[in-house]
């Protein structure tokens, strides 16, 4: 099939993850990437066990991104000398925190500063670490990053839908109102169903037995007639508490008005692979782990140095780069280089690949997401809510995140929305202000009379609009995962690809350092070779 005529996969997916945010918000986006084989588990937990020496052979690296400081480090451990070349002025990559005194401007020239209160900060770009991402927490034990839980899921956080039928509509209720009820009534529909035989085709009498049982416990049903009454799980009417005080049950929604809400397919039983808890998440902003690769090859970055043209021969590499302060060029000399450049920018380089590497690089598109830090006088969801931490869920606008640190403090930062496609890139249009707006809209509704008011600034970001990065992740259609990604996972000459786009785990810090496990791996056995084939042709010389 000609280029052409190959369907917009990643238009047509960007509309269906945006249409499954809005309707499960991040959980189902990311239960969705899990389906696109986008967003698998991490495979390795530490680095290649490599051995020899390679002293004095160099290995330039594109990017202080987590992927290019995972192979300087590991490569310079074996000898290697390794410049890392950074066009921003800070090392990271995405792996940034905004607080105080951070700024950031975007392509189209604006510029932001967080004016969040000392010791306030947002992960506007990754968020949260899946306890399986062991390459990530193995760097974050060998640096000595402290971690903390990161709360993914809170049944005491809301779901706010206004695009249903029936009483629900445009309600706020509590996510485990819905949970407990939906699950209490189909257990009951089941378990009846199995009483009464209704299932004798698929069922021994001991397996109904069991079924039933296992039916009485999931849904807090009565086991002598099978009903689903409710359970404490959903709330108290007025909790219990000490002395004479018992509290007092709260009644079930009604069956029928809930299925017919379609609020039971918000949650499922067990989230996803890659949100399931624990998440984690470092102790004073995710840039912990950017600065603890920075302490340790730190001394081997230049940074504000932006790649202009790459060029490679049979001896080595070279890349062209430009002071962005002072517009100094300078040609810097190579045995190898790892790119770890995101492809969405390295596409628009003179970066002079092979015709192969460069019609595979042209077939992944990038994310366009957006995030908003809104920093609030008064932690109102902790003190009138009693939520800690997780995200309500909205139909019209994903989700609100709740801060997992801080909890009790005076004040507070929470994400005020975290968009995704089309939505991401209408709001991204907006001037900062505007979204503000759009944010402190979303948030009033699901805390009315307690948000706007408490509100004091806001900090937000559109991936897509962020120079050198333009995107949040790479998004590979299933048929460029077949056709491209290969390609680009093999090195072009010397030229090594790397990060978070060469995984299997997009839009994860895990697949950036994983990837440059793999690639690393590869050049230090190829350069061993190389060495070795000198040698044999200086001896044939001498
Ligand atoms: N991994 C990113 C997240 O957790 C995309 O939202």
């Amino acid at each position: 099939m000609a280029d052409t005529d190959r369907p917009n996969t990643n238009l047509d997916r960007r509309n269906f993850l945006k249409m499954l945010g809005a309707v499960g918000g991040t959980t189902a986006v990311f239960s969705a990437l899990d389906s696109f084989g986008m967003s698998m588990a991490s495979a390795q937990d530490a680095p290649p066990d490599l051995s020899g020496r390679s002293d004095g052979t160099r290995v330039i690296v594109l990017g202080a991104g987590l992927a290019g400081m995972t192979a300087a480090y590991e490569l310079s451990k074996l000898g290697y000398e390794t410049p890392i070349l950074e066009a921003r002025t800070f090392a990271g990559g995405r792996t940034q925190s905004a607080r105080r005194g951070f700024s950031l401007t975007d392509v189209t020239g604006t510029t932001q500063r967080c004016l969040f209160d000392e010791g306030e900060y947002i992960n506007h770009g990754p968020w949260r670490i899946p306890f399986h991402h062991r390459s990530t927490l193995h760097y974050c034990t060998k640096f000595g990053v402290p971690l903390e839980v990161m709360v993914n899921q809170n049944d005491n956080a809301y779901v706010l839908h206004d695009d249903i039928d029936g009483p629900f509509s445009g309600q706020r209720m509590r996510q485990r109102e819905i949970k407990a009820d939906m699950r209490g009534h189909t257990a009951e529909l089941l378990a009846k169903a199995a009483d009464q035989d209704a299932l004798d085709r698929e069922l021994t009498a001991d397996d109904k037995e069991q079924l039933i049982s296992y039916l009485v416990h999931e849904g807090y049903l009565d086991s002598e007639d099978l009903a689903y009454r409710g359970t404490s799980g959903r709330g108290y009417a007025s909790n219990p508490g000490a002395g004479m005080n018992p509290g007092e049950s709260s009644d079930p929604h009604g069956f029928l008005d809930l299925l017919r809400s379609g609020l039971g397919r918000t949650f499922r039983s067990i989230g996803a692979w890659n949100q399931q808890p624990t998440m984690l998440q470092p102790v004073g902003g995710m840039d912990r782990i950017a600065k603890a690769f920075e302490r340790e090859v730190g001394h081997m970055i230049r940074y504000g140095m932006e790649v202009q043209r790459i060029r490679q021969n049979d001896e080595g590499v070279t890349v062209e780069v430009e002071n962005v302060r002072s517009g100094e060029t300078y040609t810097i000399e190579g045995d190898y280089l790892i790119n770890t450049i995101p492809l969405s920018v390295l596409n628009q380089i003179d970066n002079g690949h092979s015709e192969e590497h460069r019609r595979a690089m042209g077939e992944v598109s990038y994310a366009s997401t957006g995030k908003m830090g809104l920093q609030f006088s008064r932690r109102f969801w902790e003190e009138d809510d009693h939520i800690y931490g997780g995200h309500s869920v909205t139909n019209f606008a994903g989700n609100i995140s709740y801060p997992s640190y801080g909890f009790h403090k005076q004040k507070g930062v929470l994400l005020g929305y975290y968009n995704f496609g089309g939505e991401a890139v209408r709001v991204s249009g907006m001037s900062h202000e505007d979204r503000v707006q759009y944010a402190l809209d979303i948030g009033e509704r699901l805390h009315p009379g307690q948000y706007r008011d408490a509100y004091e600034t806001g900090f937000s970001v559109a991936w897509h609009l962020v120079p050198y990065s333009l995107g949040g992740w790479a998004s590979w259609s299933g048929s460029a995962r077949q056709d491209a990604y290969p390609v680009l996972n093999e090195p072009d000459g010397r030229v090594y690809l790397a990060g978070e786009h060469l995984s299997y785990l997009t839009g994860w810090m895990a697949g950036g350092i994983e990837s440059a496990w793999i690639q690393i791996e590869k050049l230090h056995r190829r350069a061993a070779q190389d060495e070795a084939r000198a040698a044999v042709k200086g001896f044939a010389r001498a």
